[in-house]
Order: C-alpha cells, then structure tokens, then sequence
C-alpha cells in the first residue's frame, strides 16, 4: 500500500517526507482554505517537495468548467492529479480527462456503485470516504472490502484511495482489505509511529546504559 499525505501545510509536507514514506499528497478546497495561500503557489511548492501524484481539486460544478480550470492546475506539473467530485458532470469531466491521458482522482465516493461508475468514466483513483461513513453509523471499511472485491473480480485497473481516515487502525485495516493508497491526516501519521512500550524501551534502555556506563 502507499501513502499519501492528506493536507495542503507545507511544513507538514516536509516533515513527513523526511520520514521516507511519503508517496503522494492530496489536498482539497476545505485543506487549501485553511493555509490561507495561493492555490496555485501551494500546490506547486507541493509538487517540489513530495515526488508523487498531487491531487488538486476543481470546484466548478460543470464538465466543461472542470476542464477549464484544470487547464492551469496541469500545467503547474506533471504529478498533478485532478480530483474531480463524484457527479454525473464529474464523470463526463473523468472521461474528458482521461481522453487526454489526464490522471483523475474521483472524491467524495460513498457506495460501491459510484466507484464503479467511476472507474468506468476513466479515473486513475477513487477516494471511498471512511470516517464520514463511520461518522453517520456505517462501517466504512465495508465499502473498501467491496470495492477492492469488484475491482480485482474486473481487472479493473483503477487505484482505491481510502480517504477520510481518522485513525491509525484505519490506514492498517484498509491496506488488508485490498486499499491501493491511504491518504493520512499528519496527526494520524504522528499517531501511527508512536506506542507506549516503544517510549518506555527507550527509558528503560537508557537507564540501563546510565547505570551500567559509569
Ligand atoms: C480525500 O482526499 C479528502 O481530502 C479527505 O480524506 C477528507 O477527509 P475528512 O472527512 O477528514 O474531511
């Protein structure tokens, strides 16, 4: 499985990618907001940082619009995956792009049946949503299993983005039910390298080193 960070902070960004995990980043209106920046600035300082696929969101609501302002979010580099939201326009926006060998990532998928759809307009990655499933009392992992099921079943080649994550258990769980990619939250990340024995093995060790090396 790969992962990708899930945030539009740069600092963020760096810290993670200096870990050596890092295989791609998705951003979203919501995450660009809250920088406070130029998107176009944030995405492309992004895509010097983290050598993967960078999903960078459209947020016309038309197929036509969509293509149109891709037009300058493809430009800025060749990692840059346009994340287009899963509408009927969103799909006719998904076969436009992959018609011109432009990489898509079809967000907000909360059912099977809107994947497939998806996959079959063209896009190069589906993002299930887990934790707003969860959220509305649905098992969100369900829907990995399912769509990672119909994918291997079809051959079909587009990759599962398990989105939405909200625990470390998450990112683990959607990797054994067939998940391509998890895209993490940096407070996740933080959370997936720490366990308390590990802390205590370093004091414990430490203590011994300082009683032992007089
Ligand atoms: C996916 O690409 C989205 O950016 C993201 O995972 C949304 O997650 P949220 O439910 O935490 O906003």
């Amino acid at each position: 499985m790969k992962l990708f960070i899930d945030t539009a902070n740069l600092d963020e960004i760096r810290e993670v990618n200096r870990w050596g995990v890092l295989e791609g980043v998705t951003t979203n209106p919501s995450l660009i907001a809250k920088e406070q920046r130029d998107f176009k600035e944030t995405v492309k300082e992004i895509a010097s940082i983290v050598d993967g696929p960078i999903s960078a969101e459209v947020i016309s609501l038309k197929a036509e619009e969509m293509v149109e302002e891709a037009k300058a979010l493809v430009d800025i580099h060749p990692n840059i995956v346009i994340k287009v939201p899963m509408t009927e326009e969103g799909l006719k926006a998904t076969k436009l792009f992959s018609e011109q060998e432009i990489r898509t990532n079809v967000t907000l998928v909360f059912s099977a049946a809107q994947a497939l759809l998806a996959a079959k307009a063209g896009a190069s990655f589906v993002s299930p949503f887990l934790g707003r499933l969860d959220d509305i009392g649905h098992n969100g992992m369900d829907l990995i299993t399912e769509i990672s099921h119909i994918f291997d079943r079809h051959l079909i080649d587009t990759e599962i983005i398990a989105a939405s994550i909200r625990r470390n258990t998450h990112v683990t769980e959607a990797a054994a039910a067939g998940a391509h990619i998890a895209t993490i939250p940096y407070t996740v990340f933080k959370q997936m390298v720490k366990h308390p024995l590990t802390d205590l093995g370093i004091q414990r060790f430490l203590k011994d080193w300082e009683n032992a090396v007089k």
